[in-house]
């Protein structure tokens, strides 16, 4: 399943700054902890068009971990104007000056000690490690949920299908090239599984998509009415 998906990948990948060239990820050569951090706290409740230009901003006035970490605090908030929900700034602070004093500016390559870091929940923690050291974390946004639920054709009702829709996503996840994997799901979901009128014809996974053979793409995934 991972072969056919990491395929579609080399062929698909969306263009993303913080992404490396195709040649690089065929080299095996993986990006900096420090831009994958920043892109993932941005794209949290932000769209990919919108984080691209906020993105490349950050990354040249402040290019490592210690120079951010070394910012004013309000240098760092009006650069961020714009892109709201304003305590991933104060967070994306917090978690610099936090990796300096305590791994000496080198991003832990583990998923628990991410965990403990300021503003990285179970999604950021997942997302760095298999984007930035292809560690096997599988990530789960709405993207990957939708995904889940179609492939197993599950019509339990989120949030309560999370924890059913994560053991197949776990289950998924290849041991090789984890990081490209997890963003090849999340492209999958975001180009190809749309919530409305998915592209089935050209999906990698239409195969052994369930919920195409019992034609309830549509439907799903169920969410339970506020
Ligand atoms: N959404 C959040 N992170 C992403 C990534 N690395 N690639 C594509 N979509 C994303």
């Amino acid at each position: 399943m991972s072969v056919i998906l990491l395929a579609w990948y080399d062929a698909n990948a969306r263009e993303m700054p913080w992404r490396t060239s195709p040649q690089a990820r065929k080299d095996g050569v993986l990006p900096d902890p420090y831009t994958i951090w920043m892109s993932e706290i941005m794209l949290q409740q932000t769209t990919v068009v919108t984080v691209k230009d906020y993105f490349t901003r950050f990354i040249n006035r402040w290019p490592t971990v210690r120079d951010l970490a070394a910012a004013q605090d309000a240098d760092v908030m009006a650069e961020w104007a714009g892109l709201g929900y304003y305590a991933r700034a104060r967070n994306l602070l917090k978690c610099a000056r936090a990796i300096v004093e305590e791994y000496d500016g080198v991003f832990p390559a583990d998923h628990a000690a991410l965990l403990t870091l300021p503003g990285i929940g179970p999604y950021t923690a997942a997302a760095v490690s298999s984007i930035a050291f292809d560690l096997p974390h599988a990530v789960l946004d709405g993207n990957v949920e939708r995904v889940m639920a179609r492939l197993y054709d599950i019509h339990t009702p989120l949030p309560a299908a999370k924890p059913e829709l994560m053991e197949h996503a776990k289950a998924l996840t290849p041991q090789q090239r984890s990081g490209d994997y997890a963003q090849a799901v999340m492209d999958l979901g975001a180009t190809i599984c749309t919530p409305k009128s998915p592209a089935c014809g050209i999906c990698p996974w239409r195969d052994p998509c369930a919920a195409r053979a019992a034609g309830t793409m549509a439907e799903l995934p169920k969410k339970t009415p506020k």
